[in-house]
């Protein structure tokens, strides 16, 4: 994902500097070449050592190394960057940053780059309360430094409050985020997620085997991308993606509601869920005893949410998925006729790495004008920024 992206990544001088081991160890899984900048105070937290390891390059402290600086300067450091991202990032250095000092390494390189700053603060609450810090991040987000704010919780000094730092995977989600093109900008995405659960009685219901990963992976990929993103999502044992509005829901007539309530300010609709086509006839209040003879479930039909979505559509982008295990080709086709789709994801649930639960998925993709495009087994996530492609050109060309 960060394949062939250089990241100046900044530790300095608070207790959260070992959390910023979790977030090189991400930036390097995601193929990102690192290279970190230690201030003085960091170095009596947390060795150099580790983060040398860890990225596989030197670890930069000194401003006048002539050693390394013959290697590498800070300006080579700020040039080659394609984000710089301080985390822990502490209100002295956010209060250097704001006053335009560059008196170390960081704080050099911070001031010498034409890259996106991105600045993870951690400190205490007083601090992060404090008008002089307040104004300093004012002053930065005017001048287009980039945030991902500290969340509350207990602070290592014994206050509770804001100012501990933001989780290490949500600070990645943003460099991500920051690196990636805002292609989505403007757009107002709905997507649909995971199963439904129809309840018989108290203890069982219907359901089925979807996960919610490809919906996960496509509100994801569109926050990514600059998109306002609703998730509406069954029951699934995912987190809500960071930077998404996700709506939980239980049954499909919670689905319907809550898709149809958002659904009028969307521009992009994508219903990866698997509803559940019906339900119990009647929830009973009690559960059910078991019975000598046999039991017969009366069900009826849910409503499809996705059909109802096709009449209304307007100038609407709407896309659908189809789960089959046949014919997969023209049962596909049939459905983006009948629900009226711009487009239909057809996949072939009973074939390897395809379908539930897994992380890659095989699909074909259908087009209203009868196109088909036959799509290798890769990553659902892989496939979400490919589905978000297509979306884009059937907007561009109908807008053209
Ligand atoms: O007709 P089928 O259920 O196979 O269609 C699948 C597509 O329709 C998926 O995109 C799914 O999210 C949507 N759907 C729906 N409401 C239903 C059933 C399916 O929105 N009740």
């Amino acid at each position: 994902m960060l394949k062939g992206k250089e990241i100046v990544l900044g530790v300095t001088g608070g207790i959260a500097a070992y959390k910023a081991v979790e977030l090189l160890r991400l930036l390097t899984k995601a193929g990102a070449n690192v290279r970190v900048v230690m201030t003085a105070n960091a170095m009596e937290f947390i060795a150099p050592l580790t983060f040398q390891t860890l990225s596989m390059n030197p670890v930069h402290t000194d401003m006048f190394n002539l050693i390394s600086e013959r290697e590498i300067s800070h300006i080579s450091l700020a040039d080659r960057a394609d984000i710089l991202v301080i985390a822990p990032a502490t209100a002295s250095v956010i209060g250097k940053i704001a006053a335009g000092i560059a008196d170390d390494l960081l704080s050099t390189t911070v001031m010498a780059t034409r890259a996106p700053v991105l600045l993870a603060p951690a400190m205490n609450v007083n601090m992060y309360q404090n008008p002089l810090y307040r104004e300093n991040v004012e002053k930065l987000r005017r001048h287009g430094f980039l945030f991902v704010e500290p969340v509350k919780g207990m602070l290592a000094c014994g206050w509770e409050g804001e100012g501990k730092l933001q989780d290490p995977v949500f600070i990645f989600e943003e460099i991500v985020a920051a690196l990636s093109v805002k292609d989505l900008a403007g757009e107002q995405v709905l997507i649909t997620a995971g199963p439904t659960r129809e309840e018989i009685d108290p203890v069982r219901f219907l359901s089925n085997h979807s996960s919610g990963k490809m919906g996960y992976a496509l509100a994801m990929a569109a926050f990514r991308r600059g998109a306002a993103v609703t998730l509406i999502s069954g029951p699934t044992c995912l987190d809500d993606p960071y930077g998404v509005e996700t709506v939980r829901v239980v049954t499909a007539e919670e689905m319907r509601s809550a898709v149809l309530g958002y659904f009028g300010k969307s521009s992009i609709a994508i219903m990866t869920a698997a509803v559940a086509d019906y339900r119990p006839m009647t929830r009973s209040g009690e559960k059910i005893k078991k019975k000598d003879a046999t039991n017969t479930l009366q069900l009826v039909k849910n409503p499809d949410i996705l059909a109802e979505l096709g009449v209304m559509k307007e100038d609407r982008l709407l896309a659908g998925f189809a789960a089959e295990t046949d014919n997969l080709q023209e049962n596909a086709g049939e459905k983006l006729r009948r629900k009226n789709l711009d487009m239909i994801v057809a996949n072939d649930v009973s074939s390897e790495g395809a379908g539930f639960a897994v992380d890659t998925n095989v699909v074909k993709l259908l087009f209203r004008d009868g196109t088909v495009e036959d799509l290798p087994m890769m990553l659902k996530s892989e496939l979400a920024d490919i589905i978000l492609d297509r979306m884009l050109y059937l907007q561009r060309r109908r807008d053209a």
